[in-house]
């Protein structure tokens, strides 16, 4: 059915469309499937898998090793394994016969997500022997963010079969695909400085029409707080003066000798203009 609808699809439309149907068949390779047909899947696990799909180019492997076992483990993320046959997504081989088990299968493929991690989930692997009440073997890999790579390290976590059902394998991968999107809003800083720039902006303009509309005033006069600020610029023009020239022009009276300069008329003070007239 699936089948007669692409050959009518075929015949009718484009041929950017032909293309793309040829290439997708050229590729051949299997991918991930989830539950439910083609449409009918869950639109955040359809979402899940694209952001995995950086990752599918590449195979993962991790040994783990005893006194009594020796085994490797290799995933592939919505592809299959080269050596674990159709849909397998993630294969056991023992080292010391060279068994291979399909641990988890692609066409059985559950996917979730967090802040910043992904599960991706196998299902479908080969049957226990006599753990698990022979249940189908499991695969889950938790995939945390890391910015900094695509490809992590792939490290085995654990295997849990001493329960009686739902038994898995644990792995766990860091990449880049697990890290929420960064966001290209404003850091906190120039949130502060915009907000103060308005704040200026408002007070200005705000000051300005009160001075000029209420008070009537004229000129400069018309900021606000005109004659406080002058003072103020004043203040600081002192203050840089007194800290920053090596050769201070006027030395303040209070440091002066005691002598007949002091007799003589005192010298302007040059914040007269500060106090109240
Ligand atoms: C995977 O590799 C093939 C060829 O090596 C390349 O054309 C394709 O774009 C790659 N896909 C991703 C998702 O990197
Ligand atoms: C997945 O593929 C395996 C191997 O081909 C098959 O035995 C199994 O039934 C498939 N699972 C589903 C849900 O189609």
């Amino acid at each position: 059915m699936f089948l007669g609808g692409r050959m009518s699809l075929a015949h009718t439309c484009l041929p950017a469309m032909l293309l793309a149907l040829v290439t997708t068949a050229a590729a051949g390779e299997k991918e991930c499937d989830l539950v439910g047909v083609k449409g009918s899947e869950s639109k955040r696990e359809v979402a899940l898998l694209k952001r995995l799909e950086p990752l599918a180019n590449y195979s993962f492997t991790t040994n783990i090793e005893n006194e009594r076992e020796q085994y490797t483990y290799t995933f592939r993320v919505c592809r299959e394994t080269p050596t674990g046959g159709e849909y397998s997504g993630l294969v056991q081989v023992d080292e010391k016969s060279k068994k291979t088990t399909v641990v988890g299968r692609i066409n059985e493929t559950h996917v979730a997500s967090g802040t910043e991690w992904i599960l991706l989930i196998y299902k479908g692997g080969e049957s226990y022997g006599s753990h698990c009440g022979n249940e189908k073997r499991k695969a889950m890999v938790m995939i945390t963010c890391n910015r900094k790579m695509l490809t992590g390290p792939f490290t085995m976590v654990a295997e849990e079969r001493e329960k009686e059902e739902e038994c898995f394998y644990l792995f766990e991968m860091e990449s880049s695909v697990a890290c929420p999107p960064v966001d290209s809003h404003l850091s906190v800083g120039s949130i502060l400085l915009i907000t103060f720039a308005s704040l200026v902006a408002v007070y200005v303009i705000g000051g300005f029409l009160y001075q000029r509309l209420v008070v009537g005033a004229k000129g400069m006069e018309q900021f606000p707080h005109f004659a406080f600020w002058q003072d103020m610029g004043n203040l600081v023009a002192d203050g840089c003066d007194f800290v920053c020239r090596s050769n201070p022009r006027n030395v303040p009276t209070a440091y002066r000798g005691v002598g007949d300069d002091q007799l003589s008329e005192e010298p302007e003070e040059r914040d007269d203009h500060l106090l109240p007239m």
